[in-house]
């Protein structure tokens, strides 16, 4: 797709999730998440939901999980203008609390419209939401984040071939070293796949 055609249906999907009412959570976000990042980008991360700074922002990333995020890609030598960043359900869950499943199934028609307009070869799911949501979408089995984090599955979204990799969410790493050790081994499977496509 033309790289203009692309950023105008963005812009347009962003001023629809803006007045965006479809689920209760819009009642008491300050502003919402719709993602940001280069929409020419090969790789797309997928978080859960906005947090306490995000919500005051509108940006995706910018609070403590963001600072993690940020520290362990530039230790693998990407950064965020790489990649493009957003979350499963773009709106503040009240005190950060899990997203509902009725919450979920309203919001990620805005996330499929996103993936539809970047058409990514690359996929990371950060944390059980976006892992589970994304799983199911592409027909593979999700049990549990421990089982799946760290491999890469070759899939096909929408007909397109995809490598999909799933990570524990950057915030549990906040006390946890371990976690972000193998966050960041995640990451690096993205880079080296992002590397062969930029190669091939
Ligand atoms: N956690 C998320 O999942 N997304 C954000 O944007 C911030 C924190
Ligand atoms: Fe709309 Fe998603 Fe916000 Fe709910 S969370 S109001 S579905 S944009």
């Amino acid at each position: 797709m033309e790289s203009h055609l692309k950023n105008h249906l963005m812009q347009q999907l962003i001023a629809e999730i803006s007045l965006c009412r479809k689920c209760s959570l819009w009642k008491t976000r300050k502003n919402p998440v719709p993602g940001e990042g280069d929409i020419n980008a090969l790789v797309v991360f997928i978080g859960e939901a906005p947090g306490r700074w995000e919500d005051i922002e509108g940006k995706p990333f910018v609070g403590s999980a963001g600072d993690i995020l940020n520290r362990i890609l530039r230790k693998i030598g990407l950064s965020r203008g790489d990649i493009y960043i957003t979350n499963l359900v773009k709106c503040r869950p009240p005190g950060n609390r899990d997203p509902h499943p009725s919450e979920i199934e309203s919001c990620s028609s805005y996330l499929d419209r996103q993936l539809n307009i970047i058409k990514p070869k690359i996929i990371l799911t950060l944390g059980r939401h976006s892992t589970s949501y994304m799983f199911s979408k592409v027909g593979l089995t999700f049990r549990s984040i421990s089982e799946v984090q760290g491999k890469i599955y070759e899939a096909k979204l929408w007909g397109s071939k995809i490598h999909l990799v799933a990570s524990y969410h950057p915030a549990a790493a906040l006390y946890n070293m371990q976690l972000e050790k193998e966050i960041e081994a995640s990451m690096k499977l993205v880079r080296d796949s992002i590397n062969r496509v930029r190669e091939s």
